[in-house]
């Protein structure tokens, strides 16, 4: 949820903290601060607010000399954004420097033990524990020290560490909360994610749990937990620069759905050799799909919902029972799994807590974990016992889009490899399924074609203040998406319900004008969703229809209709979805609000 930066080089260090700090906005933040070494002291510099506002008062970094320094953006959790709880935090004789992403769950006590050291706090975080720390075991060598403190701490963490004793150097450290490094030429870099060191260096080292790294100008050592040596691969990050930069849109999240053809195309081809489905990642994995007992899906958020569509469409393709489960859940509700259980956990970060501890249980349990990943190197492509990407490329904007859509097409592809195990579909079946799947960038990107419709109706509905999402089937499970992208980025609030359920309580809710979108994209259920149509208009609602090309009887019930292209009936989430997303941007955007930065989210929630 916080970003971490760090420079160490020949260039002055302020103004590249400032410009990595600028790419990690996107994970959302309520202040931001810089510590630099300027040869002699550390100096450091935070506000409350945005980033902006840290940037006018160092005048871009140029009032902070200095060529090693660390930088943040805090989510607050412990005490209010304000300058001092905002990060660097201070030893009390300012000569070590820390930032922190993550949560240190024992900081209570020991603050109590701190405190009883003598140690004074000028702040109410968890992090300034861990600066005081670092100064009462400080003994001459930085790693011993960082390892004694890693010992006693519990809980996740990412940290820079700056010592005016070791004037060449920044130290970091990990667990549970992402870390890289860059490695440049002559300049070394960290940050808790990749896009803030993208315009720098394409070499990063991933630290894993419980490494350290001491990082001077050229040279880059790792430890582990025991200050023992280790070594660690350099690995490339094939990431195009302009993945990380708005190129030319208002908003990451408009640039983001727009490039959902390229993410879906690029996410299917490796998984599609003729008229095959294959998963090399699979290729040793020690899961029988033929004779699997149950499939479980896990997950938060939207990567939650792009598993509620798996299970329909795993279920009906594939026919073996499918559980879906959100994370938060999963981890407590002591699951029943076995070894012939399959668990998917879906996570555009990787880091997500509550899917990352769901990972763990289901192993506990003897069940096998697919991890189906977005962000390379992320922790739970390490957790899990295999892990398939999507291809989306970063996403920046908190509300998920493109990362959504390419998990929805992961979860088609396996649908189709179970239901050939399982023999429930033959050659001709999954040839026509294939190609299905290669049609939907296309499809695609027709519906995003026609985005100015959409604009204009979303425009009518900026003042709205409930607004309810229905379906069934497997169109239930994409109002339920439509329905978070809405609420989350326009503060109107959304409701998606089961278009059947609605008698049952929630269609009381229905005043005149009330805004539902209803989508009917299953032949078989066409019928009954319209009678529900009907209830909801004879209470007076206007009613936006999301179904397929040629179903024209819907004119005769619904109030505005939005087509989309004839696709296999276990698809068409991949294009309702469309115009759902866009639905959401332009209310947003029709606000006035800041899209991609929602009030009180983070792109990357490693907290529980
Ligand atoms: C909504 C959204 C969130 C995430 C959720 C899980 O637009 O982005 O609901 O889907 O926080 O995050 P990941 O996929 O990183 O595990």
């Amino acid at each position: 949820m916080c970003g971490i930066v760090g420079y160490i080089g020949k260039r002055q260090a302020a103004p590249i903290l400032l410009d990595g700090l600028s790419k990690l906005e996107y994970r959302g933040y309520d202040s931001a601060g810089m510590a630099v070494y300027d040869g002699e002291k550390i100096n450091i510099e935070k506000t409350p607010g945005r980033l902006k506002v840290l940037e006018e008062t160092t005048h871009g970094g140029e009032l902070m000399p200095g060529m090693i320094g660390i930088g943040h953006t805090r989510w607050a959790t412990h005490g209010t954004p304000s300058r001092e709880n905002a990060h660097p935090h201070f030893n009390s004789s300012h000569t070590i420097a820390v930032v922190h992403n993550g949560i240190i769950e024992n900081y209570i006590k020991l603050k109590e033990t701190m405190a009883k050291r003598g140690y004074k706090f000028v702040s109410e975080t968890d992090t300034e524990v861990l600066a005081h720390m670092l100064d009462y075991y400080y003994k001459g060598d930085p790693i011993e020290t960082i390892v004694k403190v890693m010992h006693r701490v519990e809980g996740s963490y990412a940290l820079g560490i700056i010592f005016t004793d070791c004037p060449d150097e920044v130290f970091a450290v990990r667990k549970d909360s992402p870390l890289v490094i860059g490695k440049g030429d002559g300049e070394n870099f960290i940050a808790s994610d990749v896009p803030a060191i993208l315009k720098y260096t394409r070499e990063v080292y991933y630290i894993q749990n419980e490494e350290i790294a001491r990082i001077g100008t050229g040279d880059i050592k790792f430890y582990n937990i025991d200050a023992e040596p280790i070594e660690k691969e350099l690995c490339s990050i094939e990431w195009d620069m302009n993945a990380a930069e708005k190129g030319g849109y208002e908003f990451f999240m408009m640039k983001e759905m727009m490039e959902q053809p390229k993410v879906i195309r690029d996410t299917y081809t490796p998984h599609i050799k003729g008229d095959n489905v294959v998963f090399d990642e699979l290729k040793d994995a020690d899961i029988d799909f033929s004779s699997l007992a149950s499939v479980h899906i896990v997950a938060c958020g939207s990567a939650y919902h792009a598993g509620f569509t798996g299970k329909y469409v795993i279920e009906k393709m594939a026919r073996v029972p499918v559980y879906v489960d959100l994370a938060s859940e999963f981890r407590y509700r002591d699951p029943i799994l076995s070894s012939d259980d399959v668990v998917i956990l879906i996570s555009q970060s990787g880091e997500t807590a509550d899917t990352k501890a769901a990972i763990e249980e289901a192993k506990k349990k003897g069940a096998k974990t697919i991890a189906i990943v977005n962000a390379k190197g992320s922790s739970m492509t390490r957790e899990a016992d295999y892990t398939i990407y999507t291809e989306a490329g970063p996403e920046i904007s908190v509300a998920t889009t493109k990362a959504y859509s390419a998990q929805l097409i992961i979860l088609y592809l396996l649908a189709i490899k179970i239901s050939d195990a399982r023999g429930v579909i033959d050659a001709e079946e999954r040839k026509q399924l294939i190609s299905d799947i290669t049609r939907l960038p296309e499809q695609v990107e027709m519906v995003l074609n026609n985005k100015e419709r959409i604009q204009k109706f979303a425009n009518r509905y900026i003042a709205a203040k409930d607004i309810f999402f229905i379906g069934r089937g497997i169109d239930y499970a994409i109002a339920v998406e439509g329905a978070l992208k809405l609420k989350e980025i326009s503060y109107i609030h959304a409701e998606a319900y089961a278009a059947g359920e609605l008698k049952h309580g929630t269609i009381s809710l229905i005043e005149d004008n009330t805004l539902v979108n209803a989508v009917l994209t299953q032949e078989d259920l066409y019928d009954k969703t319209i009678s529900n149509i009907r209830e909801v208009k004879s209470r007076g609602a206007f009613v936006m229809a999301i179904t397929n090309v040629g179903h024209s009887k819907i004119e005769e019930v619904a109030d505005y209709v939005v087509y989309i292209p004839e696709t296999n009936r276990y698809f068409t989430n991949t294009l309702a979805i469309i115009p759902l997303q866009l639905f959401g941007y332009f209310v947003s955007a029709g606000k006035g609000y800041d899209v991609d930065h929602p009030r009180n989210l983070a792109k990357s929630v490693t907290v529980e």
